[in-house]
């Protein structure tokens, strides 16, 4: 298990803190890698493409060497009309790391590495994470059941052991993921790093409003939903933020037939406001800013770590 030298002795805890559409933004990044995480944001957020440049700016005068680098989320899928506009920002800025998701492609990885960058994959099995790897990905990202965002349905023992069984490179962890202790635990399993969402939702820098920052606190395991309903892809929801659109959570219309204007939904939207979250919050308990919940996590890891015993 190896991690690239651009993140060796570079964070204080092995943690990102993981791309989530609409929420991230140079705010809850900056403060995530002045806590000494990775911060991580989708360059789809900044509306309109011109922002995305903007927001390079801001995010490296921001930081220095003494803070974790930061991660640009680049959707590498057919339908993203952005991605050459936004790859091309990462080359020019030397955009320290690049998380790519739906799409593995050798052109993209290669011209994140002209420059010395590094592209983590996410993947939700063991084929998707072997065709990343040959297509040049220096690491993967194991995103194994009850993640927030379009989850995976593997056990997370199962996913890892998988691709440990012949990938020694770096290695995150993903889902549900929500202290100190479970990031202990993703590293005892065999990864490198944990990959958290979710309860950064929680945070006072998340762009999220705060009826769903409320919303996160309050709920558990069991008021999230996996349905492909919104987004026609599979992904969990927050119940109560379904039902506040006017619908019914145990009586949704079919995927293929959804429309939200005749749903009683109003033109509810995903992400917008039917709201993503993995089954992790359970463990969030009040809304705080960024940095203090990165000091709690350290603190619930060392307390963890030295209370292991065999
Ligand atoms: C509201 C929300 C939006 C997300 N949007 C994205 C995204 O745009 N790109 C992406 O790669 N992952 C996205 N994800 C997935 C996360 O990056 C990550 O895999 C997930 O949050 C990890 O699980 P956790 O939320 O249980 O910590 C999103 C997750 C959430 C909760």
């Amino acid at each position: 298990m190896t991690l690239p030298t651009l993140l060796e002795g570079r964070l204080s805890l092995l943690l990102i803190g993981s791309p989530m559409f609409l929420v991230s933004r140079p705010s809850l990044v900056i403060a995530q890698c002045r806590a000494g995480i990775v911060g991580a944001f989708p360059s789809l957020n900044a509306r309109p493409s011109g922002a995305f440049e903007s927001w390079l700016q801001q995010i490296e005068e921001a930081l220095t060497d003494k803070d974790a680098p930061f991660a640009v989320n680049l959707i590498v899928h057919r339908t993203n009309a952005r991605l050459e506009e936004d790859l091309a920002l990462c080359v020019q800025y030397k955009v320290p790391i690049v998380i790519t998701s739906l799409g593995a492609r050798e052109d993209v990885n290669q011209a994140i590495h002209s420059y010395g960058g590094i592209v983590l994959h996410d993947v939700i099995n063991n084929v998707f994470a072997r065709k990343a790897v040959e297509k040049g990905a220096d690491g993967l990202i194991a995103v194994a059941a009850g993640a927030g965002g379009h989850a995976g349905t593997l056990s997370p023992f199962a996913l890892v052991e998988e691709i440990r069984a012949w990938f020694d490179g770096p290695l995150a962890l993903s889902g549900a993921i929500a202290t100190g202790r479970s990031i202990a635990a993703a590293r005892m399993m065999g990864a490198d790093l944990a990959y958290m969402g979710s309860p950064f939702i929680a945070t006072e820098e998340a762009d999220a409003d705060a009826a769903y920052k409320q919303m996160i606190v309050d709920s558990g395991a069991g008021d999230i939903l996996y349905s492909d309903v919104f987004s026609g892809v599979l992904g969990n929801y927050l119940k109560p933020s379904i039902v506040a659109a006017g619908m019914d959570p145990d009586n949704l219309p079919r995927a293929a037939s959804m429309d939200f204007a005749s749903a009683g939904g109003e033109g509810a939207k995903a992400w917008r406001d039917i709201w993503g979250a993995g089954q992790g919050i359970g463990a969030i308990r009040k809304i705080q800013p960024a940095g203090a919940f990165v000091d709690q996590l350290k603190a619930e890891y060392r307390e963890a770590v030295a209370a292991f015993r065999l």
